[in-house]
């Protein structure tokens, strides 16, 4: 079997690190792969997004499937392009990927269906806009509606910050088109939860919940970044919440998406909320979540492949939970001294030999190869994840190794996993 991977940062390195654990005759390929996949797949020297540039490439190079990793050339029509020329490929079609891609729609969908969600109101005339905010007040959330690589949506605590988040978007368009369309909500506090849902359009097959660590520093302050740590699964999801993620999220997501016209194939990624009045959801994704991927997937004992093959080529999953080792995960994210502000790529990066193992997995980010050198090549470098019985015992061995990944200006959080480790710590006293 040919299989294609489009994208290469931590997520893919633990899409490709699975893939290969479920089809270990495989061979595989990668849209530039960074330095921890090169070893393990062919590059494929095609930008991501040029899609039909893609779709031309695996067809006259027989791959058997694809897997798309990030949300852009989903929202690209990648999935759109593969399957007009008949080639089996994992991932949602633009329309659908508009769950993530449009804010506004998703807010829409989600309001008709009565999915729990934030109060919101669109706008894209700012003077409107300005009024609204005076109106509501603070504490209050803006949202650019288009994709803006994770620093789209802002949190403010007062009304001058939200005024200044709404003219950058609708006065000053640093987000450009993705910023012409704003969507102002709620405020809601709670514990936030990843859910990941392979799903057929109908069908799901639910991941171990995660949760992402989305502040840069720790005790979760500072600005926020792609995402700084996971860990899975989270002891808060009792089977009854799971159900109701189920039943009151997914499923009628899924319902809604399939009657609008735009059927979801693929990994539907709820962020829920687990708010004072119930649960909610914060956002969709179109796409596995980074870094909450390189948490779920070295935990999950069914094959992933099995799952994403059979949406891939048009077959029906079997409703239910997949199967996961009994252990925890965390995945500490070591990133390049700056981040999420600028920082200095091409630092050399020493990863010790003896600091993987069966419980211990370095999943690259942004890095590349230069001959047998590898280089830092972005903001979030390396996650490396730590499998153990208990989330202290996990959270340890991870901050630990991540404390051994040497490169100037590297640094990491040491907390990842508090929230669970709090938790657990309040149970045996
Ligand atoms: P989003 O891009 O929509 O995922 O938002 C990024 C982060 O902003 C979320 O993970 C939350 O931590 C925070 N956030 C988004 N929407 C809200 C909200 N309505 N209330 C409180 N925090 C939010
Ligand atoms: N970890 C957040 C995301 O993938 O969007």
């Amino acid at each position: 079997m040919r299989i294609m991977i489009v994208g290469n940062g931590g997520r893919e390195h633990a899409l490709l690190w699975k893939l290969r654990r479920d089809a270990p005759a495989a061979s595989f390929f990668a849209t530039h792969p960074n330095g921890g996949m090169a070893s393990d797949c062919e590059n494929v020297e095609i930008e991501a997004t040029d899609v039909e540039t893609l779709s031309g490439w695996a067809a006259s190079n027989r791959i058997d499937l694809t897997v798309v990793g990030p949300e852009a050339p989903l929202a690209a029509g990648i999935v759109d392009h593969f399957e007009k020329i008949g080639l089996p490929i994992f991932g949602p079609h633009a329309n659908a990927a508009r769950i993530e891609s449009s804010k506004a729609y998703s807010k829409e969908l989600m309001q008709n269906a009565g999915i729990p969600t934030a109060e919101h109101r669109t706008f894209t005339d700012l003077p409107t806009a300005e009024a609204w905010i005076l109106r509501q007040g603070a504490p209050i959330v803006v949202k650019a509606s288009g994709l803006a690589a994770g620093k789209g949506a802002v949190v403010c605590m007062t009304e001058e910050e939200a005024l200044k988040a709404v003219r950058s978007m609708l006065g000053d368009f640093i987000f450009g088109e993705a910023g012409r369309e704003v969507v102002i909500e709620e405020f809601l506090e709670g514990e936030e939860l990843s859910v990941f849902a392979v799903t057929d359009g109908e069908h799901a097959v639910i991941l171990q919940p995660s949760q992402d660590h989305k502040r840069v520093g720790e005790g979760d302050t500072g600005p926020n970044t792609g995402g700084m740590g996971a860990y899975a699964p989270v002891s808060i999801v009792t089977p009854e919440l799971m159900a109701e993620a189920r039943s009151k999220v997914i499923q009628p997501t899924l319902h809604a998406l399939a009657e609008d016209g735009s059927p979801f194939r693929g990994l539907l990624y709820a962020g829920l909320i687990q708010s004072k009045s119930g649960l909610k959801v914060i956002e969709f994704n179109c796409r596995f979540g980074d870094p909450e991927t390189q948490a779920v997937l070295p935990l999950m004992q069914d094959s992933l492949l099995d799952l994403i093959a059979t949406v891939a080529e048009g077959g029906k999953l079997t409703p239910g939970v997949a199967s996961a080792r009994s252990d925890v995960a965390v995945a500490t994210v070591v990133a390049s001294g700056g981040y999420p502000g600028s920082y200095e790529k091409g630092k050399e990066i020493n990863i010790p030999i003896q600091l993987e193992s069966e419980n211990c997995i370095v999943f690259h980010a942004g890095t590349t190869r230069r001959e047998s050198r590898i280089l830092t090549s972005g903001g979030r470098v390396l996650a490396v994840t730590a499998l153990a019985p208990s989330i202290g015992q996990a959270a340890k061995a991870s901050a630990e190794a991540a404390g051994r990944i040497e490169f100037e200006g590297a640094f990491y959080r040491r907390d990842i996993g508090w929230r669970e480790r709090s938790r657990q710590d309040q149970k045996k006293s």
